[in-house]
């Protein structure tokens, strides 16, 4: 097949890339600077919870690099891979590993945040399903996998720029502007009525995070009225 500039990254897939590069990046900010940061920390945390069920969601119904199916690192693809006999287009199998760990991580980032607690005025928008022991717990497991992510994430722009200095691959062009020049088909599909899908499950999330299905707080118990004597 003849080289051309095809579409390879729909624009929903690099808006969202780009958003939860920039939320991300403000979520550990604002959680590490915390005092009155910290209800921002929580606003761009539940956004995040979006972003990853809108990918999630547009990975199956997305256009054709954007599929988990397209991608899936198999363990024979892997090897494939590794031997040098990988022939595709699209996230290779182990940039499919590390996509599928960036995107799990921040799931579990963000669902042990939901419940956490600061000690001072501060709580996930779940903790009250929590109570106070499972928070702290679930706290201190939010902080250890905020490490695990910068190590991810710097892995991620490692990769990025080994591929394209010592490779030669310029990884960041169909990032941008979602086209490359190779040997691929042309994307097909992520229509209008996918993105309404993906979007609509994007809402709930955020509505479900954001503590949208949770019990109404117990009525405040009635005021004492004071005795007419
Ligand atoms: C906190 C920051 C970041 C996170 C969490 C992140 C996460 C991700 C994820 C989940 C993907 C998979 C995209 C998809 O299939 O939906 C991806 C791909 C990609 N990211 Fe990032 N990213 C971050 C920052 C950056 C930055 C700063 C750059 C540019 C230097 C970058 C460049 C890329 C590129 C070029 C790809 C495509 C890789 C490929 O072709 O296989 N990312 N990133
Ligand atoms: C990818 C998304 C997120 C990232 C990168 C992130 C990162 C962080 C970081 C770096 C800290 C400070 C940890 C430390 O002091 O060592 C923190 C604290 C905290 N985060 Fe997040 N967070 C995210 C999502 C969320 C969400 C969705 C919520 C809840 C809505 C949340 C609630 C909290 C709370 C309550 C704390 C305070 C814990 C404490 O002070 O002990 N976070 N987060």
């Amino acid at each position: 097949m003849k080289r051309q500039d095809y579409r390879l990254w729909d624009l929903p897939t690099r808006l969202f890339h780009w958003s939860l590069a920039l939320a991300v990046a403000a979520a550990s900010v604002s959680g590490q600077l915390g005092g009155g940061l910290m209800s921002w920390h929580g606003r761009i945390g539940v956004l995040i919870v979006g972003l990853v069920a809108f990918r999630l969601a547009w990975g199956l119904v997305g256009s054709t690099y954007a599929r988990f199916r397209q991608f899936f690192p198999t363990p024979g693809a892997v090897r494939a891979y590794l031997r040098g006999d990988w022939r595709g287009e699209g996230h290779n199998p182990v940039a499919a590993l590390s996509v599928l760990g960036l995107l799990g991580l921040l799931a579990a980032q963000v669902a042990s945040g939901l419940f956490s607690n600061d000690d001072i005025a501060f709580t996930g928008p779940l903790y009250d399903l929590a109570g106070k022991a499972l928070s702290n717990r679930l706290t201190a497991v939010h902080h250890l996998l905020s490490k695990v992510l910068y190590l991810l994430v710097a892995l991620h722009l490692g990769a990025i720029a080994f591929y394209g200095l010592v490779r030669g691959q310029n990884l960041l062009r169909p990032m941008l502007t979602g086209r490359k020049d190779g040997q691929g088909e042309p994307a097909q599909g992520g229509g209008i009525m996918a993105l309404a899908v993906a979007l609509a499950v994007a809402a709930m999330a955020v509505h479900g995070a954001g503590g949208g299905w949770m019990p109404p707080p117990p009525a405040p118990p009635p005021a004492a009225s004071t005795p007419d004597f």
